[in-house]
């Protein structure tokens, strides 16, 4: 037995290295086999020049620090020296982040601080539905998780079925929990059981109203629960990034963005910060009337409206997103000036169909984005570092002058070899 546990101490030592001061494994091609033998992983896929990734990597250490008492083992692999492993995970794009067990695998796409992506890798080791068994478990929750759904009552049932049937799906995204009646009767008004709710921002939102006529055929069932959950498992005004902006666009709402330009230390200028500041008072005093309709949350930078508009916006911006057309609503006035009225009015104007639509998803509009997405980032990198643009654009046409070079070249050589055949011929 000790031998056994030698031999595979050795392979461990031999097969993976703990990098200079941080808990995450450098990973190589024997990953394959070692991710059969068990255990659960949450691996990064990386190429060393890659921004994105290099922006990753203190977040991912503090990130293997924060798991390093759980047991999830946090590794990396660099897709540039084993491409193998990339392509085996599919791993096309990096960075990419995956949850592995040895027979499940499940691609991270949220935002990514060190919170979420610890927050959702405990979720994922964990099963769908967390049982909740003490009183002060549920206030340590609190602390911990904005948002969390708790399942009230006795396990089975069609409610319970279909609430772990929805946690099951949407696992990666939030917390499940269940919990009996008795412990939390003391700290959320409960009408009847079971009952689900949703705690967020310091509050509690009932599916159904808390109200226990359910709908008695299953399928409707799971289809307003599954609707609801999708619905409420935003906080009200999150950050939202090109990283989960598509996870956004899943609550099929209208999805309204603030957007304000914040620099890369994280500040954001006082004007910035009061028009943000009067958008987020305004959607949370009128959260009932507008929560149907709206995902709220705020940008911190430009692109993504500058890629859907084709133009470059000018901050503070407010735009709305149709999330199943792709279509888009933008108010008729400068957002940093308008009224909270206005505002109102133009939200209104939204639901009620009477403000102008622009954009979609038609093939041509994405083409022509890509096409204006291109240009400016040509025009970014002509304002960020000439010399590297220069050397990248003429690399192309010196490449070019070669292949025309080489084809009269080729003409040349062709007579050469034609002379060569004549006297061959000639020879015989
Ligand atoms: C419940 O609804 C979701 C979303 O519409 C669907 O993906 C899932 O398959 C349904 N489950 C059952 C058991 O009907
Ligand atoms: C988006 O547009 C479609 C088609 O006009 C409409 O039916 C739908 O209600 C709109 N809103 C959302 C949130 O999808
Ligand atoms: C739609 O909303 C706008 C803005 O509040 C309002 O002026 C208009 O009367 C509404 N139209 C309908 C048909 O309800």
């Amino acid at each position: 037995m000790a031998r056994v546990l030698n031999i595979v101490l050795l392979t461990l030592v031999f097969l993976f290295h703990y990098t200079d001061a941080s808990r995450v494994l450098e990973l190589t091609d024997r990953f394959s086999e070692i991710r059969k033998e068990g255990g659960i992983w949450l691996v990064k896929f990386y190429a060393p020049w890659c921004g994105h990734c290099k922006k990753l990597e203190p977040i991912w250490m503090h990130v293997a620090q924060a798991l390093s008492r759980s047991n999830i083992r946090v590794g990396k692999v660099d897709v540039t020296k084993f491409p193998s492993v990339a392509s085996e995970f599919k791993a096309y794009a990096t960075p990419t982040i995956k949850f592995l067990k040895p027979d499940y695998e499940h691609t991270y796409n949220g935002e990514r601080s060190k919170e979420a992506i610890v927050n959702y890798a405990l979720r994922m080791a964990g099963g769908p539905v967390q049982d909740v068994r003490q009183v002060d478990s549920i206030d340590r929750l609190k602390k911990q998780n904005q948002l969390f759904f708790m399942y009230v009552g006795k396990p089975k049932g069609p409610l319970w079925d279909t609430y772990f049937a929805t946690a099951s799906l949407l696992q990666p995204y939030v917390f499940f929990y269940s919990v009996h009646e008795n412990l939390v009767k003391d700290t959320v008004d409960i009408p009847s059981t079971p009952a689900i709710f949703v705690h967020k921002e310091g509050s509690h939102y009932f599916f159904n109203d808390g109200i226990s006529d359910y709908p008695d055929d299953i399928t409707t069932l799971n289809t307003t629960l599954y609707k609801w959950i999708n619905e409420e498992r935003f906080e009200t005004f999150p950050r939202i990034s090109s990283d989960n902006i598509k996870d956004v666009m899943e609550t099929q709402k209208y999805i309204v963005l603030a957007i304000v330009e914040e620099n890369k230390a994280k500040y954001i200028s006082r004007d910035m910060l009061q028009f943000r500041n009067k958008f987020e008072q305004l959607i949370r005093k009128k959260r009932d009337v507008y929560h149907k309709h709206f995902q709220f949350g705020w940008m911190g930078s430009p692109d993504f409206a500058n890629s859907i508009l084709m133009t470059r916006i000018k901050m503070p911006y407010l735009l709305v997103l149709n999330s199943t057309t792709f279509h888009h609503h933008l108010p008729d006035d400068d957002p940093s000036v308008m009224s909270v009225m206005a505002i109102e009015e133009f939200l209104e104007g939204v639901v009620n169909r009477t403000t102008p639509t622009y954009g979609g998803d038609a093939l041509h509009l994405n083409f022509a984005r890509r096409i204006f997405d291109l240009k400016r980032n040509i025009e970014d990198m002509w304002k960020g570092n000439p010399l590297l643009l220069v050397v990248l654009l003429t690399l192309p046409s010196l490449f070019f002058l070669l292949i025309l070079w080489s084809c009269c070249c080729t003409d040349v050589l062709d007579a050469d070899d034609a002379e060569e055949e004549d006297y061959h011929e000639k020879k015989e």
